[in-house]
């Protein structure tokens, strides 16, 4: 199945066929091209572990309402204001008693950002939703959990901030040309969700786990849109429910876990494949390091991270055996793409769980590929083909046509949404 099938027959699926009008459903569907993943941001000083802007901040131990906890939220909430303020943010809030702090009501907050194309009504967005856990395990004290989940969220926040910008240049285009009612591109938004307490404080049992996730999921099954909305509740609003977890080890592993969305799995093993084809991956072993690496040298064997992109998922579901903040929503029926590293021989990376999940056990070559490759997939699924400037990479010695220009010249030659700009 082809990635514009796959996403339409999961849209149809999902949403009442009739409501909106599929009259143009492939027309702005392209892949993204070998120019704009040449050009995406890379996160180089933002994903420092001591001083970068992005990731460093999250390196702290926050333990859900501990100061820690407090402090990194606000980190994200800085974020989304100075560097995103086109995306309306949202906390959700819940509090637990757990079995480590006797009758003590601890708080849990969930962040929610979310940007929908700027004329239509929110109960009648369909989005991508990309989530991971903020909080840190109670125990081994200290435990920072930087594949656990605090690289997780730093490769969300980067890949938001990397396509934002082409996310207003496409919509402006499309307002501009009236493209605003009619097609599935025309109702399709993104959202980032940064989970709390996700970890057990004790040991991980239905009610000690998923604090978070659970508040959430149920709360926004039970809050129904306006009457007339395409999505009866924000809930089913989740177009794919993207969860990243246990991400920024050497080498890992990612299976594909659900039938139904295995070609959203697909399409990113696609895009991996591509990217280190074109010498992106600074994971790879044939990443270009230096100058004279000696051109007779044999290239070793390409890995790769998304293990199960030739195979065929059989059952509906397989058995995976991994609680994770997914649950919530998979049970009341929301399409899961869950990336996390597990091995199918190994299991977990081994720093999983342990003090040794810190910021100097990073790859931190395995965390930028990852900021690259996820923003590349938001990219392609939010159709921003020709909307991410690839002036710096063009080849030709033309001079490139401001941005504004492009976007018109889009516009007004369909001819040209094929090729690269
Ligand atoms: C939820 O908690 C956050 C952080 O403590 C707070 O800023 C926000 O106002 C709370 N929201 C609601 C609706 O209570
Ligand atoms: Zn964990």
């Amino acid at each position: 199945m082809t990635v514009i099938s796959g996403r339409l027959v999961r849209f149809l699926l999902s949403t009442c066929l009739g409501l909106i009008s599929l009259s143009r459903p492939n027309e702005a569907y392209s892949v993204v091209s070998d120019g704009t993943l040449k050009s995406l941001p890379r996160p180089d000083q933002d994903f420092d572990i001591h001083t970068g802007g992005i990731l460093a901040p999250i390196l702290q131990p926050r333990v859900p309402g501990t100061p820690g906890s407090t402090a990194v939220l606000n980190h994200f909430a800085d974020f989304f204001r100075h560097s995103l303020p086109d995306w309306q943010i949202e906390f959700q809030n819940s509090t637990s008693k757990t079995p480590v702090t006797g009758d003590r009501e601890v708080p849990f907050v969930n962040f929610i950002a979310t940007r929908d194309p700027p004329w239509v009504a929110s109960g009648n967005v369909g989005r991508l939703t990309l989530a991971a856990h903020y909080d840190s395990k109670y125990k081994p004290e200290g435990f920072i959990g930087a594949i656990d989940s605090a690289v997780p969220c730093a490769v969300i926040m980067h890949a938001m901030r990397s396509i934002d910008d082409a996310l207003t240049k496409k919509w402006a285009a499309m307002d501009k040309a009236g493209h605003t009612q009619g097609s599935l591109d025309e109702h399709t938004g993104i959202q980032v969700m940064f989970l709390d307490g996700e970890e057990a404080f004790n040991e991980w049992t239905a009610t000690d786990s998923l604090y978070g996730s659970r508040s959430l999921a149920q709360e926004w099954g039970a809050r129904v849109n306006p009457s007339m909305s395409t999505f009866k509740t924000p809930l089913s609003s989740i177009m794919l429910f993207m969860l990243l977890d246990l991400l920024g080890s050497k080498d890992p592993k990612i299976q594909s876990y659900f039938k139904t969305t295995h070609w959203a799995y697909q399409s990113m093993a696609t895009i991996e494949k591509r990217l280190r084809e074109l010498k992106l991956f600074k994971s790879s072993p044939n990443y270009p390091v230096t100058e004279n690496r000696r051109s007779d040298s044999k290239a070793a064997e390409e890995p790769r991270w998304l293990i199960d992109a030739t195979r065929e998922i059989k059952s509906h579901y397989r058995h995976s055996g991994i609680a994770d903040d997914h649950l919530p929503f998979l049970e009341r029926g929301v399409e899961v793409l869950h990336i996390i590293d597990s091995s199918p021989i190994t299991g977990f990376p081994t720093v999983w769980h342990t003090l040794h999940d810190d910021g100097d056990h990073l790859d931190m070559n395995t965390v930028e590929d990852w900021g690259v490759l996820i923003t590349a997939f938001a990219a392609e699924w939010m159709e921003l083909e020709n909307f991410i400037d690839t002036a710096d990479v063009k080849r030709t010695p033309s001079v490139p046509l401001p941005r504004s220009e492009k976007v018109a010249e889009w516009k007004n030659n369909p001819d040209t949404r094929k090729t690269e700009l």
